[in-house]
């Protein structure tokens, strides 16, 4: 998370330095410190009061005018940097810094921060094709730059082609990558199960579930936030695809399992906070059924239990979402599925389970534990979780 980071983020003279404002307000919104560097050519696309506004800190554009009492030195902008951010970067900004020249704010505090530089460059598709910018971007790759590519599309001179700023989405993500790089997660593996998976009927029907899937992705996005590996297995939600993951559609609770398996190898921990259906119709309608009789029985047969099913030595976290006995329905299943951590809720209280933002839960361990969280929001749940998990991968 970027919160309480300090964020030095610099603009540079493209067309997209519009977007940075939004870049900027998000990072905002999230917590960070953001400290807005402008070169000359940024200010004549955007405003610095824009930014000043957007980010509630001084801006810095003129490397000498320190007659401002929140003139702001290089150097202290470049140690307070958690993480220092060119975006947009034009090729004029990326030939600079490949050739190490410092001649304004922005290349003095990138030369003097010793915090990992992500450059997302913005340009006409004939200068980020030329050599020379390739050849700065191989460069500064090398140094340890991280590049976010420009994505293909319409482009200021009317031409398709690679050179729009990257997705702010996308960027935002990088961003996190970057500074959960030495999380508590790092180098560990994790797949994370979401969503509610659904057996067909028929050609338009099936049997399904209340899941938003809002949990597992606040546990995904989450985990790759603290440094880890993750894989998310989907069954069909209605949000946005996470980035800085790898990310597995399915549909079905066969379709999942036959992913949790092909993915588990070398995994450190599992935590399937999908909604997973235990029963599915026993035959699937070739055509849709028509509704002639006043009656219509459906078959359903058992369908696999991913976790019970799983064998190896990696942590095991369940979810049991309950109507009733909560902790006792919970840790019965616990034992049964062999789990090391099951999250229990009950789904009966105000705020708590499917489909809303918050969540109210108890963590229950192997050794018949129980910690109790109050109502919280479904990242901050989903953060506990993963302190959990951290400390227990530290003893497994
Ligand atoms: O459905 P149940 O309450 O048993 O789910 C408990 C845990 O087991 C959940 O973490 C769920 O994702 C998992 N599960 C599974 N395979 C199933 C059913 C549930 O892995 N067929």
């Amino acid at each position: 998370m970027p919160e309480n980071k300090t964020i030095v983020l610099g603009i540079t003279g493209s067309i997209a330095a519009y977007k940075a404002a939004d870049i900027a307000s998000k990072l905002t919104q999230e917590g960070a410190k953001v400290e807005v560097v402008m070169t000359p050519s940024a200010t004549k696309f955007i405003t610095p009061l824009t930014l000043r506004n957007i980010t509630g800190r001084p801006v810095v554009s003129d490397m000498w005018d320190l007659s401002d009492e929140f003139s702001v030195e290089h150097v202290a902008l470049a140690e307070a940097a958690s993480v220092v951010v060119i975006a947009p970067a034009t090729a004029n900004i990326i030939a600079k810094l490949a050739a190490g020249i410092a001649d304004d704010m922005l290349t003095c505090v990138v030369l003097a921060t010793k915090a990992p530089v992500i450059l997302a460059p913005a340009m006409n598709d004939n200068m980020f094709q030329n050599p020379i910018t390739q050849d700065n971007l191989k460069k500064l790759k090398v140094r340890g730059f991280t590049i976010v590519s420009p994505a293909y599309g319409r482009l200021v001179s009317g031409k398709v082609g690679v050179g729009r700023l990257a997705e702010i989405e996308e960027i935002l993500c990088v961003i996190k990558k970057v500074l959960g790089r030495n999380g508590d997660l790092k180098g560990r593996r994790i797949v994370v199960t979401a969503g509610g998976t659904r057996e067909p009927i028929d050609p338009v029907r099936h049997i399904g579930n209340r899941s938003s899937g809002k949990m597992g992705y606040a546990l995904a996005e989450a985990a790759r936030d603290r440094g880890a590996e993750v894989t998310l297995i989907s069954a069909p939600t209605l949000l946005p695809e996470p980035k800085g993951m790898e990310v597995i559609q399915v549909e079905t609770t066969l379709q999942m399992k036959e992913a949790v398996d092909k993915v588990l190898s070398g995994v450190d921990a599992l935590i399937m906070a999908a909604a997973v259906a235990d029963y599915k119709p026993a035959q699937i309608w070739g055509e849709k059924i028509k509704k002639h009789s006043p009656t219509l029985t459906l078959k359903l047969e058992r369908t696999p239990d991913i976790l019970a099913e799983l064998r190896g030595k990696l942590l095991k976290v369940g979810f049991a979402a309950e109507s009733q006995d909560v902790l006792k329905n919970a840790r019965i299943k616990l034992e049964e599925k062999r789990l090391d951590l099951m999250v229990a809720n009950d789904v009966t209280q105000p705020g708590s389970g499917f489909d809303s933002d918050t969540n109210k839960v108890s963590l229950i361990f192997k050794d018949g534990r129980v910690e109790e969280l109050p109502l919280l929001s479904k990242r901050e749940v989903a953060e506990k979780i993963l302190d959990k998990v951290a400390s227990l991968l530290e003893v497994k």
